[in-house]
């Protein structure tokens, strides 16, 4: 695919001279999704990058017989610390200028360093109800669709709410249902998650339940790690709204952030950046599996080397899709507004389309990537087919 997006938007904040950018790659009924962050040093390319990556997420999990109908792939970033002491209102100031963007196109909602309930916030005080306003318009029973968003976010799971918990259990059955295939049990198996924020604590309680022993975990500040396995509930209750673990409040080794990949362990997490596995670095991996929980952490030469050595990585358009699947399924109504229903519609999808695509790696002798990419392609075609654009 190398054509263009559909629109994007640089704009320049008055005051502080910062950038955002928003970028629409396509647009399925006019409408299109993807979440918005806030990093310094985002860029317009790492933007028009994750929207792509968000129309092939869209297309992945495409299945006629929902009644969700995939939407187009879109996203937004802001080049600022989340916390700067200037982002909230820099946030506010972006949101309000490309407002016209997210009350008909743009469904977005929380990235990387931004909390859904911040976003919530200031749509709010820009007069949306919510950050999906175009999706709302979409669906047969607003009323009804715009009840069960409220209750699945609602939903507590032993501390934490269900929406900041489906994404990284969809990351967790992805890397379990890979290590299955690659004849790795989880019980026994160990894991190191990068970045303990909404995907990568939720992956690792997950990986935790299964059996894994999650030896290492990095975040902002650090590494923490036990070669016996961290107690990931006791980090989850010391961590703060940024992902950023109190290290008063637990026991652990403490490290250098940048030492996760020299750790052992079968299976790689990336959960926190892009771009943080190069070249470079691939030697210095000793997993078993790379699971991309992050947005684009591997660049692609890291990714051929590798492959080379025959370390699988899941994409993150197939790993981490499910924060935006889920997000569908509810407004749509294809789930119950519970835990029970969610994580059994998320386990499903994904062990179904693990199985898919690692099949046809298997059987064109492929990467997991290209595999996905095609089968997003193939997905991408039936919906223009069915929906137009
Ligand atoms: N939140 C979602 O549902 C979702 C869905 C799909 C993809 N993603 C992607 O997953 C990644 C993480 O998103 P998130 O929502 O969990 O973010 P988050 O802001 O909740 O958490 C980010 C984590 O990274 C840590 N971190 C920051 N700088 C670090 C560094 N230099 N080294 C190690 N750790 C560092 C933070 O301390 C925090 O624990 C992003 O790439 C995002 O695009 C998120």
């Amino acid at each position: 695919m190398t054509r263009e997006p559909l629109l994007q938007i640089t704009w320049t904040d008055p005051v502080t001279g910062r950038r955002g950018y928003v970028v629409i790659d396509s647009l399925v009924r006019g409408i299109a999704s993807g979440g918005l962050r806030l990093r310094e040093g985002c860029t317009l390319e790492e933007v028009r990058g994750l929207a792509r990556g968000m129309a092939r997420k869209e297309a992945l999990v495409y299945n006629p017989v929902d009644r969700y109908v995939p939407l187009g792939g879109a996203k937004g970033g802001i080049d600022i610390n989340p916390h700067d002491p200037q982002a909230h209102v820099v946030l506010k100031r972006f949101l309000t200028a490309v407002l016209p963007v997210v009350r008909e196109q743009w469904n977005t909602g929380e990235d990387f360093g931004l909390r859904q309930e911040v976003i919530d916030a200031i749509v709010g005080e820009l007069g949306l109800p919510t950050t999906i306003e175009p999706a709302f318009a979409a669906v047969d029973d607003p009323d009804a669709a715009r009840k069960r968003l409220a209750d699945a976010f609602a939903v507590v799971v032993d501390g934490i709410p269900l929406g900041d918990l489906v994404g990284g259990y969809g990351v967790a059955e992805a890397a379990l249902a890979v290590a299955e295939r690659e004849g790795i049990e989880a019980k026994g198996a160990t894991a190191v998650v990068q970045g303990f924020g909404s995907i990568g604590g939720a992956v690792a309680r997950y990986l935790e339940r299964a059996g894994v022993r999650v030896v290492a975990v990095a975040d902002r500040d650090g590494l923490l790690s036990d070669p016996g396995g961290l107690d990931i509930e006791a980090l989850l209750a010391a961590r703060d709204g940024l992902g950023v673990v109190d290290r008063a409040k637990v026991n652990a080794e403490h490290g250098d952030r940048d030492a996760w990949l020299d750790i052992e362990a079968d299976l790689l997490v990336p959960a926190a950046m892009s771009y943080v596995i190069s070249g470079a670095d691939a030697d210095r991996i000793k997993a078993r599996i790379v699971v991309e929980g992050a947005n684009m952490p591997t660049l692609p030469e890291a990714e051929a080397a590798l492959t080379a050595r025959g370390i699988p990585v899941v994409p993150d358009f197939l790993a981490n899709v499910m924060t935006n699947a889920w997000w569908w399924w509810v407004v749509f109504g294809d789930i119950e507004p519970t835990a029970a229903d969610s994580f059994r519609k998320i386990s499903e999808t994904m062990r179904r389309l693990v199985t898919f695509v690692g099949d046809d790696a298997a059987r064109d002798g492929s990467t997991l990537r290209a595999a996905a990419l095609a089968l997003a392609e193939r997905n991408a075609a039936a919906i223009a087919n069915r929906f137009g654009s």
